[in-house]
């Protein structure tokens, strides 16, 4: 029977991967982790193995007899190229061992975003899988739906939240639908090479955030435009650190102009499931 492997697998989106794969199917699961004790006793079935990106020989053990991989983005950070580095070693490692399938967890709009500095390492990565013989399912993740509870994190005691994204939405996904999304790509048993979009149903403009937040949570809500530079005078103005206020508008800018949507209707396609409707 076909073997799956989830890297990552005591991450956040590694381990809801771990539960939605053992809902909709038998095959055995292999699960590759830095930190494989702490999976330890999830099920005497399941075989936690030690696998780091950055010790090329942790892999080649821990991919020995792996069928088809979830290979989930790393969360290193950094200009000097660690997350590539990464990324590769273990595609190399995969198709040297005979792994004929991956599942790759890309972002939206990963080679043509506004926002390149944040997607760049993406890019490359599926450039690496399209320029290698190995069949792949490329699963262009959303913004998680955490992104639209900490921009309402700006509201003021009179609910107003000010932001510089003009009319750009953004169509929040949760880390369930991108892990049943990954689920279903990895045990469908298609062997080509397919990219798809995983996005929720809607891009969500900022006055349609703070509706949707008015009417679930009973509180006012008033989305208050400005210019990205009145953005970070504002954030810091609130004790924001300069750095930080200037990257929280950086992303703003970046959704208007595009890097937070469309939605897509790939992730129903592939799963036959309808995209949660966005918790606030
Ligand atoms: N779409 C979005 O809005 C969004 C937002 C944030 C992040 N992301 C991406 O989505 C990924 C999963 O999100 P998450 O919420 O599950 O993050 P998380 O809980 O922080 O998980 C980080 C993941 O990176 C893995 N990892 C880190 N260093 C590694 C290494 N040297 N070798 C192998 N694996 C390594 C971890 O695996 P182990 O600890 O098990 O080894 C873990 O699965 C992130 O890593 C990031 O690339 C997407």
């Amino acid at each position: 029977m076909t073997s799956i492997a989830i890297s990552g697998a005591s991450g956040k989106l590694g381990r809801m991967v771990l539960q939605s794969l053992r809902s909709i199917t038998k095959q055995p699961l292999v699960l590759l982790s830095r930190t494989p004790d702490a999976l330890a006793g999830i099920s005497s079935s399941l075989e936690p193995r030690f696998a780091d990106f950055d010790q090329v020989e942790s892999l080649q053990q821990a991919m020995a007899g792996v069928d088809r991989l979830v290979l989930i983005s790393t969360n290193a950070m950094g200009p000097d190229g660690i997350r590539v580095r990464q990324h590769r070693a273990a595609i190399d490692t995969a198709i040297a061992a005979g792994v004929s399938h991956i599942v790759y967890t890309s972002f939206l709009k990963a080679d043509s975003s506004p926002l390149s500095l944040m997607t760049a390492d993406h890019a490359t990565t599926e450039a690496i899988l399209k320029e290698s013989s190995i069949g792949y399912s490329i699963l262009r993740n959303a913004f998680y739906d955490d992104l639209a509870r900490q921009f309402l994190e700006r509201a003021d005691h009179d609910g107003r939240f000010v932001h510089a994204a003009g009319a750009g939405g953004v169509a929040y996904v949760t880390r369930q639908q991108c892990a049943d999304a990954a689920a279903f790509a990895v045990s469908d048993g298609f062997s080509g090479r397919r990219t798809l979009d995983i996005t929720g149903r809607k891009a969500i403009t900022m006055p349609e955030l703070a509706e949707l937040a008015r009417t679930s949570r009973g509180r006012s809500y008033s989305p208050v435009e400005v210019s990205k530079e009145a953005l970070v005078e504002r954030m810091v103005a609130a004790s924001v650190p300069p750095e930080s206020a200037a990257m929280l508008a950086w992303i703003d800018d970046g959704l208007a102009r595009g890097a937070g949507g469309p939605a897509s209707q790939d992730f129903e396609r592939l799963t036959g499931r309808e995209p949660p409707v966005l918790a606030l």
